[in-house]
């Protein structure tokens, strides 16, 4: 196992009615003046909105908002957010919504103390300053609510980039998995698909002797798929998504990746898919995860058995183990199909003709990049063609 440091200062409310309990946080945590922010209208139309608003006012917390903001979050709300927050004079930001709200709302918090342009972060610069952010999550998928990072799509030109820094972990996260039972089950599975998505971007690694952090990874992938079916069967099944969101934060607060070397190259080549064709993530994941597996698994054959096994039940043949690690790869595949999400180009409504054009805006020239398998650009272009082409 390497060396780790592990930082989790987010305090997560987990239950039913917490989002109630927003302006004693608030108080908490030091904000006196609140910039809510919010997304297309889900939020306003569950009522949650106004919930969040009654707590606050009976905290005596001041507020102003912001709503609009879209999947995949664009730079132009994050620059009216920060001038608002600034004329306001907001000190504590607090978004109400999944990833795509949370990642708006960490770069606003990022953007208004700086003297230059918020994208700096998103172009290599390392955020060491922002406003504190909290959040309600409405949807178990990005993990941003546990996460330091944030995601933000350039408009002008589509350009999808990340930014991560300690100071954009949240203060706390209000985590009411009856907030989840609104969603479409298309959007449930795409979240469904991101939460296992990052922990198989730490499963597969190079480092040994992590069995505490493989049988964690294993134990929220078998959540998934355990549980996953039974929420697109029944949307109301509150125990199926509480255990569906704790999964989803579980996964990316880093808590199942510490001391293992990580990969990422499938988000990376799935977020030039959804900055070009404007899909969900976790759709797009769908797509890319199974491909990439396809590509990679003679780096390490046993690993992709192990997965097999214990993840999806498949039968170990130790005549042939490849039979194994393939037959993991084709249930993750068929699972990801039968959750309702697309795997290949066709269904995402990508095009084989535009990869030149995403392994291009991939941007690693003649560079190689990742941790389980180093790619280089050519290996990329492949990933979306075995993409392209997936069939069950
Ligand atoms: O805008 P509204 O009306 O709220 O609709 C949203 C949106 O259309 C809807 N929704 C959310 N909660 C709902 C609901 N509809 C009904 N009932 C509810 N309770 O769902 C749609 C998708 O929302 P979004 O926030 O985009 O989903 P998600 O949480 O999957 O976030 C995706 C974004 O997060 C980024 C992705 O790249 C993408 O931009 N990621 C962020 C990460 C991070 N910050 O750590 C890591 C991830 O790997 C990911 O890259
Ligand atoms: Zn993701």
């Amino acid at each position: 196992m390497n060396n780790f440091n592990f930082y989790s200062p987010t305090e997560f409310v987990f239950g039913k009615g917490r989002e109630n309990e927003c302006g004693e946080l608030v108080k908490k945590y030091g904000g006196t003046k609140v910039l809510i922010h919010y997304g297309g209208k889900s939020a306003i139309k569950s009522g949650l909105i106004d919930r969040v608003r009654a707590s606050l006012d009976k905290s005596g917390i001041a507020y102003c908002e912001l709503g609009g903001v879209q999947p995949n979050p664009r730079d132009t709300l994050v620059y009216k957010g920060i001038e608002l927050a600034r004329k306001e004079n907001v000190d504590f930001i607090l978004a109400v919504g999944g990833g795509s709200v949370i990642d708006s709302s960490k770069a606003i918090a990022i953007g208004v103390p700086y003297d230059g342009d918020f994208w700096d972060f998103y172009s290599g610069k390392h955020a060491e300053k922002a406003l504190p952010v909290a959040t309600v999550l409405t949807i178990a998928a990005a993990g941003s609510e546990g996460s330091g990072d944030s995601v933000i799509t350039k408009e002008d030109g589509m350009l999808k980039r990340g930014t991560g820094s300690d100071v954009l972990r949240p203060r706390f996260s209000v985590m009411n998995p009856e907030l989840t039972q609104t969603l479409p089950a298309y959007q449930t599975a795409c979240g469904a698909t991101d939460i296992m998505a990052h922990v198989f971007e730490r499963y597969f690694t190079n480092t040994k002797e992590v069995e505490i952090t493989d049988r964690l990874c294993e134990a929220v992938l078998c959540t998934m798929v355990k549980e996953t079916p039974r929420v697109i069967a029944d949307p109301d099944n509150y125990e199926a998504r509480a255990n569906i969101m704790w999964a989803g934060t579980v996964a990316h607060t880093n808590i199942v990746g510490v001391g293992r070397e990580q990969d990422w190259n499938s988000h990376g080549i799935e977020h030039e898919l959804s900055a070009l064709y404007d899909c969900a993530h976790g759709a797009g994941l769908a797509v890319i995860m199974p491909a990439w597996m396809e590509f990679v698994y003679k780096h390490d054959i046993m690993r992709f058995c192990q997965m097999a096994v214990r993840v999806f039940g498949c039968n170990m043949d130790y005549a042939d183990p490849e039979k194994t690690a393939l037959a993991g790869i084709k249930a993750f595949r068929r699972f990801l199909h039968d959750i309702g999400m697309p795997i290949n180009f066709t269904e995402l409504g990508a095009k084989e003709e535009d990869i030149p054009v995403l392994v291009e805006k991939f941007g690693i020239g003649d560079g190689r990049t990742g941790g389980f398998v180093h790619l280089s650009a050519q290996d990329v272009a492949e990933i979306y063609r075995i993409a392209a082409r997936a069939a069950l």
